[in-house]
């Protein structure tokens, strides 16, 4: 685990620390165990982003519940969405009357969310919400209703407790601010759909 003392973090920059991310992810957990009660609840990851999320706010949640995961890729650079979005990965099981709360790390340009409310609203669930950590409102391009929300934060891009630049960063165990003026040289791995498609390296 990279802590901001860390020699391995790059960035001193903190903009949620460990027990803000702590506190409001049990708020958020209490208010969903509230609005759930009696629910057929299935937990919707979106890899890998959520997955630090998904956990503690699954373990924050009194309520028998599901928890499924899918992957999409939305194609772009280290740190700009380009909306188009392919699934990698779909759920394991049918979603028809169940009550699903997708579950991601931040909503940004919200193409990727849209997408796959469409792609899960056809199945027939009971009900489709959105748990988001993050959301950039100033970002919005697309209306994305998220029903819970962890924190608004400023036009910046974050990485940490998930979120990734070029796949690192995901371990701090705290969400900063990247200093994009400042890139870390990463060289991005392909990933095995790029390599399939001769993506050059
Ligand atoms: P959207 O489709 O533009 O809403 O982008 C959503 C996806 O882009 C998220 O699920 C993240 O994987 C990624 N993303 C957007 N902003 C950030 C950021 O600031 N840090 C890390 N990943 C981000
Ligand atoms: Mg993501």
């Amino acid at each position: 685990m990279i802590t901001p003392s860390s020699p391995f973090a790059p960035f001193d920059d903190v903009l949620i620390a460990p027990d803000r991310l702590r506190a409001r992810i049990v708020e958020l957990g209490a208010q969903i165990t509230k609005d759930y009660e009696g629910s057929n609840l299935l937990l919707v990851g979106v890899l890998k982003g959520s997955v630090f999320f998904m956990a503690d706010l699954a373990r924050a949640i009194d309520l028998p519940l599901e928890m499924d995961y899918m992957a999409v890729s939305s194609y772009g650079n280290a740190t700009e969405s380009s909306g188009v979005v392919r699934m990698l990965k779909d759920l394991d099981a049918p979603i028809a009357g169940r009550d699903v709360l997708i579950v991601e790390d931040i909503v940004d340009s919200g193409r990727t969310l849209s997408y796959l409310i469409e792609l899960l609203q056809q199945r027939g669930p009971a009900s489709i919400e959105v748990c988001a950590l993050l959301t950039k409102p100033e970002r919005a391009e697309v209306d994305v209703d998220a029903r819970y929300v962890g924190f608004e934060i400023p036009n910046r891009f974050v990485v940490g407790y998930g979120l990734d630049y070029a796949e690192r960063y995901r371990n701090l165990e705290y969400i900063c601010c990247l200093d994009e003026a400042n890139l870390p040289t990463i060289e991005p791995a392909r990933t095995r759909s790029q390599v399939e498609e001769g993506h050059p390296a």
